[in-house]
């Protein structure tokens, strides 16, 4: 079966019941990967359910004082992300009449929005074919395809993003990407994944050569 494809078959039997994984709602889904960039999903989950409970629109979300956005923000740190979403929010009041945008190529110049971001927010919410790449998506690349080149260089970024492109499933992008994210956080675990039952284990370059604690590589800045 196609990598894809494996991926995607784990997924079913295998993912977790996340609330921002049952809407196709830009602004729901904003929300949840904002919160989720540098956080953990048992920390994130609260935050999440909380913002949604306070601001269910786009709209709300800009009309809310900044103070209050900061204190229920308290306790996740990197406040800038608060300040870009505040930011992010009344630019889609202004820009697009309240309506959160789902292309990549408006996602991609609202503030606080990244590659990754864009990407997440276009697939999830209108399967719009872009491959998303955070940490889970780099390691199970690096390993199964034996991939050494350092994930926080200008040319690793590019060759990752190149090859993760090219595996993207593009008619189910968004429950793709969904997968190969759950794929790295559960099964291709950073430390001990368990290989014996690891539905693509037969072509993986780092179980077969040994390498699974050296990939992905990454230069120390
Ligand atoms: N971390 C960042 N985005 C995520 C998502 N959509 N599901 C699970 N974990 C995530």
């Amino acid at each position: 079966m196609l990598f894809s494809q494996e991926i995607i078959q784990w997924y079913h039997q295998n993912k977790r019941d996340l609330p921002w994984r049952n809407t196709t709602d830009p602004y729901i889904i904003w929300l949840s990967e904002i919160i989720l960039q540098q956080t953990r999903v048992e920390q994130g989950l609260p935050y999440f359910n909380r913002f949604v409970a306070a601001y269910p629109t786009v709209r709300d979300f800009a009309e809310a004082a900044e103070g209050e956005i900061l204190r229920l923000w308290q306790g996740l740190g990197y406040y800038s992300r608060a300040r870009n979403m505040h930011k992010a929010a009344q630019t889609i009041m202004q820009q697009y009449d309240g309506i959160f945008p789902k292309e990549y190529n408006s996602l991609i110049k609202l503030p606080g929005i990244g590659e990754y971001t864009a990407a997440a927010i276009a697939s999830f919410s209108s399967n719009e074919p872009k491959a998303v790449l955070d940490g889970n998506v780099f390691r199970v690349l690096a390993r199964y395809f034996g991939i050494s080149e350092a994930i926080n260089t200008g040319k690793g970024k590019k060759l990752f993003s190149k090859i993760a492109e090219e595996m993207l499933d593009k008619a189910n992008a968004s429950v793709y990407n969904q997968a190969i994210m759950e794929f790295g956080a559960l099964q291709c675990k950073p430390q001990s994944p368990n290989c014996a039952v690891c539905p693509i284990s037969i072509g993986c370059y780092a179980l077969r050569e040994n390498k699974v604690n050296f990939l992905p590589v990454k230069i120390k800045g």
